[in-house]
């Protein structure tokens, strides 16, 4: 292959945004074939490959899976990609031929695994965008794995990592901004950055979102509540209703406390199930 091709390709990728409306145009089969192929030539960990992608392309199914994490483009996408961490396949093969397989216990190699499931669904959204066909990630798929493995038949030894939902944009969305690569990308050893630089690149990022924050609106009130509570479960209590007789006063929540606050809430991160059912899995070697 010619360079210039690899840097047009470069270029495509810088392009790259998540798309989460489809038009009806379906993908061809040899298109999605090369695209899946991409991801089997993945790197993986001492190329073990302990992951697998289940292909969804039934209407039906599809609506099923968009109700199921409530996201309306999941129903309509033409294809689905649910990754899964996988050593159901490598453990059988292994007790068949008595070799002392244990990967499944091991943390180091839970964390190789699910990297080997990322990079196989990355190499494949890559492929996809290079296709001119648009995808999205959901990594909310982990909180209906039991759903999941119901739907999908799922063995022990297997999880639910991420889906990528995937068509022909319908609507292309506006890039969203990134932090810059000063902030990201460091030569040498890790910049002594000031907290005024830290917070000067994340306004630049964040400072343009404004979100309405009143209790004119029983949602509103709601909304008050939960932000309470995230912001009880970080601060002392004075410091909390300080934070939040602010925000009243100014009539809004800064992006990153709506993301914190409201969107990813203490509440919901801290704890939850997810180990128990990794366990139910067989997976949960910590
Ligand atoms: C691991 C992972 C999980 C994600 N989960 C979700 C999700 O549950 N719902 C969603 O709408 N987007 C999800 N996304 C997409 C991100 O919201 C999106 O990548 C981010 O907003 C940056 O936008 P961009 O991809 O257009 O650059 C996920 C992306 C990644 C990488």
């Amino acid at each position: 292959m010619e360079e210039w091709k690899y840097m047009e390709a470069i270029d495509a990728m810088t392009e790259r945004r998540s798309v989460r409306s489809f038009s009806d145009r379906k993908i061809p089969e040899e298109v999605l074939a090369r695209i899946l192929k991409a991801g089997l030539h993945a790197a993986s960990g001492g190329n073990l490959q302990p992951w697998s992608v289940i292909v969804e392309r039934d209407p039906e199914r599809s609506e099923k899976l968009g109700k199921l994490l409530k996201y309306p483009f999941v129903e309509k996408a033409p294809v689905n990609l649910l990754f899964l961490l996988d050593w159901h396949k490598l453990a059988v093969y292994s007790r068949c031929k008595k070799a002392p397989f244990a990967e499944h216990l091991s943390t180091n190699h839970f964390f190789i695994a699910w990297d080997d499931t990322v990079l196989s669904a990355q190499a494949m959204e890559t492929a996809a965008w290079l296709s001119g066909i648009g995808s999205c990630f959901i990594g909310h798929i982990m909180d209906c794995s039991e759903e999941l493995k119901q739907m999908y038949h799922l063995p022990a030894l297997t999880f639910p990592a991420l889906l990528l939902s995937m068509g022909y944009p319908k609507k292309m969305p506006p890039k969203p901004r990134k932090l810059t690569k000063e902030m990201m990308i460091f030569e040498g050893v890790y910049p002594d950055f000031t907290d005024e630089e830290i917070i000067a690149a994340y306004d630049r990022k964040y400072e343009n979102r404004e979100i309405a924050f009143s209790d004119t609106t029983s949602a509103g009130k709601s909304r008050i509540d939960l932000f309470r509570q995230s912001l009880l479960a970080v601060y002392r209590e004075e410091e909390a209703e300080q934070i939040l007789r602010e925000a009243l006063e100014r009539g809004y929540l800064t992006e990153i406390q709506r993301l914190f606050g409201i969107h990813y809430h203490p509440g919901r991160e801290i704890g939850g199930d997810l180990p128990e059912r990794l366990r139910n899995q067989g997976l949960f070697p910590f």
